[in-house]
């Protein structure tokens, strides 16, 4: 399906469907549609449905969206948030400390309802709303407690903080705080892929090219 067939405003497009807004005033909802043909819709139908089975966990919880179901067509409803993506050029109304406090209760709850976010560094998970408070959303990548996996459950709480601390201090690792370092735990998959990351870089030229071009602008 392309984008303007969509059942509304289109909002955007991952790798579970495309995302629509339709609706009115209080009454606007989030469409997550599978889109594609084939094996490709068929995974993207049983993305969705897990993570319609995520939001049932974490139902009642203050800065998740509200679900409102799965509809025939496998596309999953959820409550409109009047809230953009977290970018630190905004106002901060509440203050950032407090909405990482708030951020960190949020995550805490999550997890203790036995869902795991696991892609909390992904822009566009995390939405700040007018008031300056955050919302979390985007369980499609989510890891469930309970399940037979628990050491994955286990790595991707991990990761989840790691991602809280990341966002929190802006990457300046030297400046947690002792009672945050406790939150901060890089599991092996974020070392090797910052091991990876480093080696492209290297490998690119990367660094070099930002080098001369700082050189030049600032000669
Ligand atoms: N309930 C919602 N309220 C407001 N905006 C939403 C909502 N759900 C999704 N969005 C917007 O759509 C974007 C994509 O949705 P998301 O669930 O992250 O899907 P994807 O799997 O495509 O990343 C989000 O980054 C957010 O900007
Ligand atoms: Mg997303």
């Amino acid at each position: 399906m392309s984008e303007g067939e969509g059942p509304g405003r289109y909002l955007s497009r991952g790798y579970q469907g495309a995302v629509y807004l339709t609706g009115e005033g209080d009454d606007r909802v989030v469409v997550k549609q599978p889109i594609g043909r084939g094996v490709a819709r068929r995974l993207r139908v049983w993305m969705l449905r897990r993570e319609h089975a995520a939001y049932q966990r974490l139902a009642g919880i203050d800065g998740i969206p509200r679900c409102l179901g799965l509809r025939p067509d496998g596309s999953l409803v959820l409550a409109y948030v009047a809230a953009e993506p977290f970018r630190e050029s905004l106002p901060w109304p509440v203050g950032r400390e407090a909405f990482f406090t708030e951020l960190l209760g949020i995550i805490q709850s999550c997890h203790a309802a036995g869902v795991a976010h696991a892609d909390l560094k992904r822009r566009g998970n995390i939405l700040v709303d007018q008031a300056g408070r955050p919302w979390v959303l985007d369980f499609g990548s989510a890891i469930l407690a309970g399940t037979r996996h628990g050491w994955l459950f286990r790595l991707a709480c991990r990761m989840d903080l790691n991602a809280w601390v990341k966002l929190k201090y802006r990457r300046r690792y030297d400046l947690v705080t002792p009672e945050d370092r406790a939150y901060y735990q890089p599991t092996w998959i974020e070392s090797g892929a910052r091991a990876v990351r480093r080696v492209w870089r290297k490998v690119t030229g990367r660094r070099w090219r930002k080098a001369r071009r700082q050189r030049r602008a600032g000669g």
